[in-house]
């Protein structure tokens, strides 16, 4: 194990830095197994001053499991397809709209699959002089604070999600940057509105308002009005850790106990570029069934 690892609060919930740790050199199983406790304890977990390609991130992310590559093909990396780029940087180096506006509405990562990611991390290349944080809700803090009648009916709802189906208006950006024929192949998925985390099993409030369009047996306007809700209380400032970048920044976040979003508030025409990948378990946590489409009020 790598010496004098240490760990830093950066919130009352939700977020520590880590110091000690250079993810360039080999690291044995205990220091993965350190990153893996403190990862389900703090859920996010910032390491400064890193230098990763994507061929390092890539095999630092197969500690944790399996990097699958995401639904949009287009930001993947050519060499390396677990890992993509988050950006507002096209690949002729003009400006990317949809780059620009991407990830800015609260959601988890890939809740819209019937498998769900463990973990994924971003890598700060180049990062703008104003603004374009990431911030990040504690959803286990969240889940803890409803009030108790809340928490007893949410354990017994389950979840209705797909890829940007929720309230929160994503709809057109995303489906922009896919053909007509993947939007109409995406299928509805059923996920527990209340999980346990699989490392220390605490309840997690698993609904977020980009994937999540409702719930089993519930009437649509019901359902959209409680999701806005949950979304709202689990997003109070108490609950959020906002990461301001710096190059080499690497940030790695538990995606069952948080939801994420991009700040947007940076200038289109300051580059932003942030290399990731998102790992799923080895073995699922659990496997969402598929929701009937006709029984979607
Ligand atoms: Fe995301």
């Amino acid at each position: 194990m790598q010496d004098t690892l240490s760990l830093k609060p950066l919130g009352p919930h939700i977020g520590a830095e880590v110091a000690g740790l250079d993810l360039s050199r080999p690291l044995d199983d205990t220091t993965i197994d350190w990153i893996a406790r403190s990862l389900a304890t703090h859920a996010v977990l910032v390491l400064r001053d890193q230098k990763l390609d994507a061929a390092q991130l890539g095999a630092f992310g197969r500690r944790f499991g399996v990097p699958k590559p995401h639904l949009l093909e287009g930001y993947q990396h050519a060499d390396f397809p677990e890992v993509s780029m988050v950006t507002n940087v096209a690949r002729d180096g003009t400006i990317d709209p949809f780059g620009v506006k991407r990830a800015t509405t609260w959601h988890s990562d890939e809740t819209y699959k019937q498998t769900i990611p463990r973990l994924a991390m971003l890598h700060g290349l180049e990062v703008p002089a104003d603004g374009g944080g990431t911030l990040f809700a504690d959803m286990r803090a969240a889940f803890d604070a409803l009030p108790e009648g809340t928490r007893t009916r949410l354990r017994a709802m389950t979840g209705l999600h797909k890829f940007t189906s929720g309230p929160a208006d994503a709809r057109r950006v995303y489906a922009s940057q896919m053909t007509p024929e993947k939007l109409a192949a995406l299928k509805d998925w059923e996920h527990p509105a209340v999980v346990r985390h699989p490392g220390n099993g605490r309840e997690i409030l698993f609904v977020n308002p980009s994937h999540t369009h409702g719930f089993v047996n519930l009437g649509r306007d019901e359902g959209t009005a409680l999701i806005e809700e949950l979304a709202e209380h689990s997003t109070q400032p108490d609950f959020v850790y906002q990461h301001n970048w710096r190059v080499g920044d690497l940030v790695i976040w538990d995606e069952v106990s948080t939801m994420h979003k991009g700040a947007g508030d940076s200038p289109p025409d300051q580059r932003r570029m942030l290399m990731r990948t998102i790992v799923h378990p080895a073995t699922p946590y659990w496997r969402a069934a598929e929701h009937g489409a006709q029984a979607t009020t």
